[in-house]
């Protein structure tokens, strides 16, 4: 039995008390990866943005809103894990300066938001892995194989996942895993609980 992490969900990036920067992940592939995990015996702590999911029973939940909070909820437990399934949908970028009261709206002036870049989490954790194993996902609209490659290279990872934006919010997923010595695998589409378990016998073979 070993200590998975597992990321999910969107991150929430406040731009006031009020409002905030975020995506349409839905969190449902985390979460079906974290119950197959469960459900394989191993221990699972699930880092999870905002979702209107329920936390498989037996799964460690650290419930976070943004990027910076995921980064410290997963630093906080990536020493005791095993490896690390990163399917989070973190927003790359976040306010620079959050305001501390609600913004007016000014009817004849436009608004520009400055950005700064989040950190790559899983770039973070993967490049002190040593030997545990870094799963990605990542979701491409165009050049997705060769995005694919280059992502597992620069993350030092030892599996990417990759899917259109057609499963963001979805029931069901087509994916290709892509393997670190050059294998891919098309899996799906299939509901994803399905997936998630298919996943495993091709990442975590050891287990069946
Ligand atoms: O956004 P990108 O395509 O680079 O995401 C690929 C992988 O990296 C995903 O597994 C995602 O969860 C992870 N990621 C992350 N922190 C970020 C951006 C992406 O952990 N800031």
């Amino acid at each position: 039995m070993a200590q998975y992490l597992v990321t999910a969900g969107p991150t929430w990036e406040a731009l006031d008390p009020v409002r905030f920067l975020s995506n349409r992940s839905s969190g449902r592939m985390g979460f079906a990866l974290a119950a197959a995990l469960q459900h394989r015996g191993h221990e699972v702590v699930l880092v999870h943005g905002p979702v209107a999911l329920t936390v498989p029973t037996g799964v460690r939940a650290l419930p976070v809103e943004s990027a910076l909070e995921m980064l410290a909820a997963c630093q906080s437990v990536w020493s005791a894990c095993d490896g690390v399934f990163a399917v989070a949908a973190v927003a790359d970028y976040r306010p620079k300066e959050p305001q501390q009261s609600k913004i007016k709206r000014h009817p004849n002036q436009g608004l520009v938001l400055e950005l700064a870049p989040n950190p790559d989490i899983l770039g973070t954790l993967a490049a002190v892995k040593g030997s545990r194993l870094a799963v990605g996902f990542a979701l491409e609209t165009e050049h997705g194989e060769a995005e694919a490659w280059r992502k597992l290279e620069a993350k030092n990872l030892d599996f990417l996942v990759l899917n259109g934006p057609e499963a963001q919010g979805a029931e069901q997923s087509q994916v290709q895993l892509f393997a670190v010595g050059g294998k891919v695998c098309p899996l799906g589409p299939l509901p994803k609980d399905e997936l998630a378990a298919q996943l495993l016998q091709h990442i975590l073979p050891a287990d069946s």
